[in-house]
């Protein structure tokens, strides 16, 4: 079955469609066309499982490319792809690396000291703030107050196009002029264009890259021994930038949420924290607000050999949109899989095509390990030094936005200082 912009209809069209139909349905998306919306595991594993000339990740991504440019990390395949995450992997992945869990405290100990104490507040766009200011350390050293300022607003501009729906309309009719015609948008993103250029120059000037990952990319050198270009470097910050600016605060963010509804959940985090030499519960807690509210609502992949899935043959140009959530929540997977229970994680470690909040296969999230220290850290941090209660009595609904899944009220809370 075709059902028509399912997508933009919200979560419980596609939560009515996928308990009528089972673990596949399909609908049609303007701009994209033909589409099928996947929540069955064994399908979803096929999908993940096929090769890359069957299964293409990177024209599925075609639609960030407004932000992520075009050779960013997820419109690429093959060696270059390759080249680009060995590059950037290590370094994100060296979660144990002190420095930067260190640094993580720090700024979650700034971000509690920032929220207002006694009075119901909503929590999400702090997190958002030290999120971003987290990612442009990383990335490219951005850590002095000036700097921060300098980048926050133009970086906020372009985003709000990225997220607003204008960006899926004029995307829908990029063919007609919808993207090329859009002067705020070229506005914003040269203006973010023209600061990475700014500080790429500066360091060539200078003869010092620097440590982080735009030093790490400055200083690669492809098979032949060239450098990678100016552009390749630009799409990579942004790359970077775009995967990391929401993602893990909207994670935060629907932890809180969570925990403030669960508190036997708070008290044993809590209990976790003070004692202070584990974190198996706070990485519990991590896995199982990723796995019931997942901040990507979903991950695409376009067909591009005719390809049999689930009985139906899918033709070139295809879209497969797996929907995360949905996934989850599949009954078989998880007892009472709705249910927020961080125990289910006690002595088990997430795997499989059952728990897939990072995507999968050769594009895997880039910053999966990275998040969940962060997230790890901000819990254990929170909970030491806060009590944290509901601003209300019903649970917040799932926002849907774009392709990603927030706290519909922005994780409004209540939090007062511990003795
Ligand atoms: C809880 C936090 C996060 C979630 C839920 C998340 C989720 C995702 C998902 C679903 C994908 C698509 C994977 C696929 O197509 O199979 C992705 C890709 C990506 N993410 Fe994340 N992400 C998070 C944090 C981050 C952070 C902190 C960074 C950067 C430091 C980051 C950078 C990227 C990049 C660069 C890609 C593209 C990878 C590629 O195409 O090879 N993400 N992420």
């Amino acid at each position: 079955m075709v059902m028509p912009a399912a997508l933009i209809l919200g979560e419980q069209v596609v939560d009515h469609m996928f308990s009528r139909t089972g673990g596949m349905f399909g609908l049609w998306f303007p701009g994209v066309g033909k589409a099928v919306m996947l929540a069955d595991p064994a399908l979803v594993r096929e999908v993940f499982r096929a090769p890359a000339d069957v299964i293409d990740s990177s024209e599925a991504n075609r639609v960030q490319e407004p932000v992520i440019g075009p050779q960013g990390l997820g419109r690429l395949d093959g060696a270059g792809h390759r080249q680009l995450r060995t590059i950037m992997l290590p370094p994100l992945r060296d979660h144990a690396s002190l420095r930067l869990c260190e640094t993580t405290a720090l700024l979650a100990q700034r971000v509690v000291d920032q929220c207002p104490t006694g009075t119901p507040f909503a929590l999400r766009p702090l997190l958002h703030t030290a999120m971003m200011e987290a990612v442009l350390s990383i990335t490219m050293g951005v850590d002095r107050v000036r700097q921060r300022g300098e980048w926050h607003e133009p970086l906020r501009q372009l985003f709000r196009r990225a997220d607003s729906y204008e960006i899926t309309v004029r995307y829908g009719l990029r063919h007609a002029g919808g993207l090329a015609l859009w002067p705020a948008y070229h506005r914003a993103k040269d203006a973010c264009d023209r600061l990475i250029h700014a500080e790429i120059g500066r360091r060539r000037r200078r003869g010092e890259e620097g440590e982080d990952l735009l030093g790490l990319l400055m200083r690669a050198r492809d098979e032949r021994g060239a450098r990678l270009t100016d552009q390749v470097l630009r799409d990579q910050v942004m790359s970077l930038i775009a995967g990391a600016r929401t993602t893990t605060a909207t994670g935060l963010a629907w932890a809180f949420e969570r925990l403030v509804r669960h508190p036997d959940a708070l008290r044993r985090l809590t209990a976790e924290s003070d004692e202070g030499t584990q974190d198996v519960y706070a990485r519990a807690v991590s896995y199982e607000t990723l796995r019931v509210r997942p901040p990507v609502a979903f991950v695409g992949r376009v067909v591009r050999r005719p390809f049999e899935l689930g009985g139906r043959r899918l033709r070139p140009g295809t879209t497969i949109i797996v929907h995360l959530r949905a996934l989850h929540h599949q009954p078989g997977l998880y007892p009472d899989p709705t249910a927020f229970r961080p125990e289910r994680w006690l002595g088990r470690r997430p795997g499989g095509y059952g728990w897939m909040p990072f995507g999968g296969g050769s594009h895997t999230c880039l910053g999966d390990q990275l998040s969940l220290m962060q997230m790890k850290t901000f819990l254990q941090v929170f909970t030491r030094s806060v009590t944290l209660s509901p601003a209300g009595a019903r649970d917040e609904p799932i926002r849907w936005k774009a392709v990603s899944n927030s706290p519909g009220d922005d994780c409004r809370v209540v939090v007062r200082r511990r003795s």
